[in-house]
């Protein structure tokens, strides 16, 4: 048996599944996340191990299975997130989040010591943005220099749970990618970028493959988690690239969109392609030798919470346990489109294509028919709107598309399936059994202790599509007209934001 671990930003998801790809028992770890200014996200990693604890305890009880069966686990994670250690391996300072916004100047000073915005992403493929890990270390260099003078090393958030697990500091390429301190054409540290930047290359952790063993568990957290010191831990992936091999995107030709607190457009590169105006990330895929682009919405799913959440809940009819039934049913009486009214999900900034930390959302075209129903649905098209435009990069780049696959709480509601078909104007797939990253980096697992050959054997032999939604012409044709119209808001309202 394997076990795969995925340290989310909302909580903690732990699977654990046979050689075969069964999920045989899960659980689940909620945990708070703090703002202590608007824009500012961090968490305190010792609720992620919290939350790791408890969830491998709850599958080991439920499945009733013996520590020796369970015999590698692969770690997913939160990206961009930094954990900043001191020599003793001791916290130095709440974690600071993927979707934290407070580095911009120091995203203006990578970019002018790599020598201009061109040379850094010939360097390390991507440019400078607010969440990677490089801007955040700079900024604790610039705002907090004591907790600076103690920092030993800096971890991303799944890779302070390996360090807990096994005691070891290592991270894996996919994850790596988004601290924009990795060569990501040839898969390791780059040393040039850190001497521009002054950094000291034992701050970082080595880098393996995403498959590779990286150590066995200690005996303290054996012990911890009702485990043998035997039980491996493999690399694992950021949850982006995690998430992809749950879905089975190890090959080209497939793209994989994902809604989560995030929206992500993810496709497999068998070369390291990049955008060259910056706009979609370059990493390093999970598996051996791949790479892949993709575009992120800081807040996709996480308007729609916004805005059930905090706006609608408690109102007529919107409340209890079918919060999220009762909305869409309200959203799907409204035609496609929704009377004309739009919506753009940058409630916390936006990265792609954007890159901008102070965007922010706004619904226009509000008139006087416009009730809950159209602006429900106009959130939920903008959310779809603002994936398209990474579509429309990736295939702008000339990279085929033969089939979109559908993840995370978007694909599970038909109707947002139906609207990912209708405005990407192609099929979208979801899988039988969709687990997310926690199933990705449990077969990451099977490949590092030899159950399959490599993760491609692996995906094969677990993964079934099950559902295809084709695109439906009216609704399509709806969207084709409204697309532009939303593409060129961010650019009209930018200066009011
Ligand atoms: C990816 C990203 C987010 C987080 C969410 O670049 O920032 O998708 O990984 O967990």
């Amino acid at each position: 048996l394997y076990l795969g671990i995925d340290v989310g930003t909302s909580g903690t998801k732990t699977l654990l599944v046979s050689s075969s790809g069964v999920v045989i028992a899960e659980a689940n770890a909620t945990y708070p996340m703090e703002q202590p200014r608007a824009g500012w996200t961090q968490q305190d990693p010792e609720d992620w191990w919290k939350a790791t604890v408890k969830t491998v305890r709850q599958v080991m009880r439920k499945a009733k299975c013996k520590p020796a069966d369970v015999k590698a686990i692969g770690l997913s994670g939160q990206m961009h997130g930094s954990v900043f250690l001191d020599a003793k391996g001791q916290v130095i300072r709440p974690a600071i989040l993927w979707n934290d916004q407070r580095t911009a100047n120091e995203c203006d000073e990578i970019t002018a010591a790599a020598g201009g915005r061109s040379k850094l992403i010939k360097m390390v493929a991507n440019p400078a943005l607010t969440g990677f890990q490089a801007p955040k270390i700079l900024w604790l260099r610039n705002n907090e220099p004591r907790n600076f003078k103690r920092l030993s090393k800096v971890l991303l958030p799944k890779d302070d749970i390996r360090r807990r697990l096994t005691g070891n500091y290592i991270t894996e390429v996919s994850d790596a990618s988004g601290t924009l301190l990795l060569d990501v054409v040839k898969r390791r540290w780059s040393t040039r970028l850190l001497s521009k930047l002054e950094l000291d290359k034992s701050l970082l952790p080595d880098v393996v493959e995403s498959h590779e063993v990286t150590g066995t568990l200690t005996p303290e957290a054996a012990k911890t988690l009702g485990l043998t010191t035997d039980c491996k831990v493999v690399g694992g992936a950021g949850d982006c690239a995690a998430g992809a091999v749950g879905n089975g995107v190890v090959k080209k030709g497939v793209l994989s969109t994902s809604i989560g607190t995030s929206g992500v457009m993810f496709v497999h590169s068998d070369e390291p392609q990049y955008d060259t105006a910056g706009r979609l990330h370059t990493f390093c895929h999970a598996v051996d030798g791949a790479w892949h682009m993709m575009g992120v919405n800081l807040t996709s799913g996480g308007s729609l919470q916004w805005w059930v959440e905090s706006v609608l809940q408690g109102l007529a009819g919107i409340s209890g346990s079918n919060l999220y039934e009762a909305v869409t049913k309200e959203a799907q009486a409204c035609p496609a489109g929704s009377q004309g009214l739009l919506f753009l999900p940058y409630l916390n900034g936006e990265r792609t294509p954007h890159a901008d930390p102070d965007a922010r959302g706004a619904f226009v075209g509000l008139n006087l028919m416009h009730q809950r129903g159209a602006m429900t649905r106009s959130v939920m098209e903008g959310i779809t709107f603002a994936l398209r435009d990474s579509l429309e990069i990736i295939t702008d780049l000339g990279v085929p598309v033969r089939e979109i696959r559908a993840s995370g709480g978007g694909s599970k509601n038909p109707f947002w399936r139906q609207m990912q078909a209708d405005v990407f104007g192609k099929k979208i797939t979801t899988l039988a059994v969709e687990q997310g990253p926690a199933y990705g980096v449990a077969l990451l697992a099977m490949v590092g202790d030899g159950a399959y050959k490599n993760i491609q054997a692996a995906c094969k032999a677990t993964i079934e599509v099950a559902d295809k939604t084709a695109p439906q012409r009216s609704d399509a044709k709806a969207y084709n007209q409204l697309f532009p119209v939303y593409q060129q808001l961010y650019g009209q309202l930018k200066s009011s934001m």
